[in-house]
């Protein structure tokens, strides 16, 4: 049995991303309808942020001690999102651009996702990635037109780097941009992005 994990990082209300998340997920379904399809929307959950007592409970945990109160409760939400994770075969997340970058909780839900042994581990060569059979699709909406490479693009960006780290390679990326800045164009830019989700989630 296959799992996706749906993760979507965005509240507002009529967003393009939340939009594309729709329908990447309703196509995925209507393809895969045997598929466990989950669904992760961070600004519903408690995320506390990566900080001395998660990073204490991290550490102790693997080192096989006692956690604090405090500790182990962030430590328990740590690992209910790693595990969820680790044991999906498909990612799909969806995010907005803001402030050139990702959403907070997204940045924070990355942040639970790097674990030594895990999600890598060390060696010589360097770091090698624990995950490299897992297929992620990222959607992303941005109002503005960026060049592939701009480094002040850091969403995409951001987000593949990190998983990289894990050795997920698997990625296929949905793009919508530039309904900000030509809106004239708007309403064609937001629909064509659509359809590319949809067919996109069809062979996903
Ligand atoms: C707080 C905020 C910050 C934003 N920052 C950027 C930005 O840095 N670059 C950009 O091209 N668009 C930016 N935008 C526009 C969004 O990328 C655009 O609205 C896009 O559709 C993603 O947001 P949405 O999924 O909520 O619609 C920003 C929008 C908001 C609300």
């Amino acid at each position: 049995m296959t799992t996706a994990l749906f993760v979507k990082a965005n509240n507002r209300l009529e967003s393009v991303s939340g939009k594309l998340y729709e329908a990447f997920l309703e196509s995925y379904k209507a393809s895969n309808p045997h598929d466990t399809v989950v669904e992760l929307d961070l600004f519903q959950e408690h995320l506390p942020y990566l900080g001395d007592v998660m990073i204490n409970g991290n550490f102790k945990s693997a080192q096989g001690m006692e956690l604090n109160l405090e500790e182990k409760s962030e430590h328990d939400i740590v690992a209910r999102h790693l595990d969820q994770f680790i044991a999906a075969d498909k990612v799909v997340m969806a995010f907005p651009l803001w402030n050139l970058t990702v959403p907070a909780v997204l940045h924070t839900y990355l942040d639970y996702m790097h674990h030594p042994r895990k999600t890598f581990k060390y060696t010589a060569e360097g770091l090698v990635g624990l995950l490299p059979d897992k297929k992620v699709a990222l959607l992303n909406a941005r109002g503005g037109v960026y060049a592939e490479g701009d480094s002040s693009e850091m969403a995409v960006s951001f987000v593949k780097n990190h998983l990289n780290v894990f050795g997920i390679t698997d990625i296929k990326t949905v793009v919508i941009e530039g309904h900000n800045q030509f809106p004239d164009q708007r309403e064609a830019i937001i629909e064509k992005g659509l359809l590319q989700a949809t067919q996109t989630a069809r062979s996903f």
